[in-house]
């Protein structure tokens, strides 16, 4: 059985050309898992990311209302987990001898155990870890946010349902569906929405990121809550567009940038988004490589048969997207990516602030911010 030992690595970074230049340009994996394989990146036939242009927001009253009947229920006492037609009741009512359980935080830490533990036992995914398509699954579960209405957000795992699982922008989340419905069976007293989001924050610490204080309380609807496509941001566009997506969930610019850094993570695949490569060279490991690779590389349009996409001048084998790329033309989020860049520890602090905010968004909670628990990772 695989186990978090110091020898196991998640870290494989994959030149697609000339492993020396390669070499001389990787930045701060951490030694102990650096063990950097060689491959060559995959090639596949091409699909656009994302989006049509948002609708008119119909969701919005059945959200509403939905939370508003949500809200009833819980001011007469119930603890809701999930939408499986399990309501779990507070400690100590008539429910618990019906062998209705209410978890507590060792049972959450057995559930991130249980993600943990398949994700280093699944190495032959791609890179050799689930880890990035998690974070994303839980990224664009929470991102689809619209603080106006109150509609989206991690509350709901909607995308378990067409149209959401079908929008452009979530091609390929599907794997991070699947591999988590086994855990989803092992334990069902957890709702899809606390899973996927718990399972993004054992993603980002079992990949050395930093803490992602957590707390359980999302409920799984229906799919009349599924969002209307083109709330997630769309790779293509410059600085306004980020402006507007990030500032529609509520995020300020300090914020948005944090956020990007998760982009130290995974890679970009020509049969989901249409874009091609990682962005970093151990992109199962998050350190602000990221903001380095970004201010220190040169970089230029990629000339190939796909969309526009940058990449690095020396190795051609790391990429960036124009959204990427706009956080350096904005003078406003360049002092933040230079602030990252230098400082790997105000890095991870403001990025785990601002995921703990990303992934509460939407979520109708009983508990308070000081209620939130910590995980151990399988190291600890
Ligand atoms: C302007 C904002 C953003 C844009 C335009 C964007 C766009 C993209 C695109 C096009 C991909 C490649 C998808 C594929 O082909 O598989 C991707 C991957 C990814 N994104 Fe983002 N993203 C943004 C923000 C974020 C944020 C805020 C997070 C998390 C906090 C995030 C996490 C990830 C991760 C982890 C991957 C790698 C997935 C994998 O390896 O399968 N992204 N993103």
């Amino acid at each position: 059985m695989a186990t978090a030992t110091a020898a196991r690595t998640f870290t494989k970074a994959f030149p697609r050309s000339a492993s020396s230049a390669a070499s001389s340009l990787r930045l701060a994996a951490r030694p102990s898992r650096d063990n950097a394989a060689k491959r060559f990146f995959q090639q596949s036939s091409r699909r656009h990311y994302s989006s049509a242009p948002e609708p008119a927001k119909k969701s919005s009253t059945g959200a509403i209302v939905g939370g508003a009947a949500a809200a009833a229920l819980l001011a007469g006492g119930l603890w809701l987990y999930n939408s499986q037609g399990e309501v779990h009741l507070k400690s100590g009512s008539a429910g618990q001898s019906a062998g209705l359980i209410t978890p507590t935080p060792a049972d959450y830490q057995k559930v991130y155990d249980a993600v943990a533990k398949a994700l280093w036992e699944h190495d032959e995914y791609e890179d050799g870890s689930y880890g990035p398509v998690l974070l994303r699954l839980a990224w664009h579960a929470s991102g689809t946010y619209d603080a106006e209405t109150g509609t989206g957000g991690s509350n709901g795992a909607t995308m378990r349902f067409s149209p959401e699982a079908d929008h452009g922008a979530n091609a390929g989340l599907k794997n991070a569906r699947d591999f988590l419905e086994p855990i989803k069976q092992q334990f069902p007293w957890i709702s899809y929405s606390d899973l996927w989001i718990l399972a993004g924050v054992c993603a980002v610490q079992e990949m050395q990121g930093p803490t992602i204080p957590w707390r359980p309380g999302r409920q799984d609807r229906d799919l009349s809550f599924c969002t209307p496509d083109g709330r997630l941001p769309d790779a293509s566009k410059d600085q306004n567009h980020i402006r507007a997506i990030f500032g529609r969930m509520g995020f300020n610019d300090q914020e948005m940038v944090a956020l990007s850094g998760a982009h130290a993570l995974g890679r970009c695949h020509t049969d989901r988004s249409g874009y091609d490569g990682p962005w970093t060279f151990s992109p199962t490991v998050l350190t602000n490589d990221y903001y380095r690779l970004l201010l220190e590389e040169k970089w230029g349009w990629r000339k190939w048969n796909g969309p526009k996409q940058y990449e690095d001048l020396k190795t051609h084998s790391l990429m960036m997207l124009p959204t990427d790329m706009a956080l350096i033309k904005d003078p406003i989020f360049k002092k933040y990516v230079e602030k990252y860049a230098k400082d790997n520890d105000a890095f991870f602090k403001d990025f785990s602030d601002a995921v703990v905010r990303l992934f509460e968004l939407g979520v109708p909670f009983q508990s308070k911010a000081e209620d939130r628990m910590t995980f151990k990772t399988l190291e600890q």
